[in-house]
């Protein structure tokens, strides 16, 4: 990129954005970001999927007003959209998760607060607006149960619970960076600042996280909280309904940005077959591949209620913290209601109702 263009005001896509923020951390921790699982197929999938898809736009249907607003597992949101659970933002930026808490604060969107989050829950959520709480399930219950209980007093709207992960997925450029956390980084809700630090994620996932975990343990969430549960990380429809059937409230059709299982499917294609499954009510988010608003008008037509914005928040927070965000998520915001306009949808009802290809 030219100097130029890595100045804020020529940064108008989200591409921009993945480009610029390559020049302002560094290698290994954009590495982390970007990369994904074994050979990135899945990571590749993820956004040629959208790209090959096609909207049939309608036509005099006087789309001088559009109106976004819309409901997100519970929260409130000024646009279908919300920022998906990551880890450990303070590799990106010094004031990680706040940062991007602000961001999503200011533009009126929900945002997901990691169990490996590098802030405590606590200092995170006074600084943003709605949030869920995503857990991780942990070896430790009562360490559990005791971010359970935080997220309800802080008032949290949805527990989300991932399922895809551990044991994390291999993520080759992680290996060839022989990446590692710095001293001052680390998951802070469920490590304190005198433990023997973990040298890298792998390992402080190895020593922490329940690998056993299945359908039964469901209940035990149910019986320590009271928050709706998302379970996030579903791509069979068999899955989904066994979620809906265990009494979960929602669903987040994901591959975890392709950091997982490489060469899973994509969450795009398998979504209407998940719509299918679960029938028109149980709320669906989709995450992994979502680049523009195009993209979140493309999954909403395929059966989304709403979608997860994942590395692009991260790429903003390390160009610009709360301000790079904020840019990330205005882009995709005027995307989308350019690309609303131009399709004869004025609300987000209408635009479950759009034809794709
Ligand atoms: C993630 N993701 C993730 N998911 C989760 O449930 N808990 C976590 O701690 C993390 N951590 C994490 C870190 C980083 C750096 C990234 C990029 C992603 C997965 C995330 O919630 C989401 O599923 C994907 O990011 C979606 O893919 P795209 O759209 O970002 O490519
Ligand atoms: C990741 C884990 C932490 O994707 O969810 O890096």
């Amino acid at each position: 990129m030219r100097e130029r263009d890595m100045q804020p005001d020529h940064l108008v896509t989200v591409a921009d954005f993945q480009e610029a923020s390559r020049h302002a951390i560094s290698e290994p921790a954009w590495d982390y970001i970007t990369g994904g699982s074994g050979d990135e197929i899945t990571v590749r999938a993820n956004t040629s999927v959208f790209e090959e898809r096609r909207i049939l736009p309608r036509m005099l249907r006087e789309t001088s007003s559009i109106d976004t607003r819309t409901t997100i597992l519970g929260a409130e949101s000024g646009k279908p959209f919300a920022i998906a659970p990551m880890a450990l933002q303070r590799l990106f930026h010094p004031e990680g998760e706040i940062a991007t808490a602000r961001a999503a604060a200011r533009n009126d969107i929900p945002f997901s607060l990691a169990t490996l989050s590098s802030i405590e829950m606590a200092k995170v959520v006074e600084h943003g607006g709605q949030f869920f709480f995503q857990l991780y399930w942990l070896r430790d219950r009562g360490l559990m149960a005791e971010m359970l209980a935080g997220a309800e007093t802080f008032g949290c709207r949805a527990v989300i619970l991932t399922v895809d992960a551990p044991p994390l997925g291999h993520r080759l450029r992680d290996v060839r960076n022989g990446f590692r956390l710095p001293d001052d980084v680390y998951p802070a809700n469920i490590v304190s600042e005198d433990d023997e630090a973990a040298e890298s994620l792998r390992d402080s996932v190895d020593l922490t996280f329940d690998t056993s975990l299945n359908w039964d343990d469901l209940e035990w969430i149910k019986e320590h909280c009271s928050l709706p549960l998302v379970i996030k990380g579903l791509l069979h429809p068999d899955d989904a309904r066994a979620a809906v059937e265990h009494g979960a409230d929602g669903i987040v059709v994901s591959n975890h940005g392709g950091r997982q299982l490489d060469q899973a499917v994509t969450s795009l294609e398998v979504l209407p077959l998940i719509r299918e499954a679960v029938g028109p009510d149980l709320e669906l988010v989709l995450d992994s591949g979502v680049r523009s608003g195009r993209d979140v008008l493309l999954a909403l037509a395929r059966g989304a209620d709403s979608v997860f914005i994942g590395r692009p928040a991260l790429w903003g927070l390390a160009v610009a913290g709360a301000d790079g965000v904020s840019q990330v998520l205005g882009i995709l915001e005027a995307e989308l209601l350019d690309a609303m306009s131009l399709s004869g949808t004025r609300t987000i009802a209408e635009a479950k109702e759009l034809a794709v290809w």
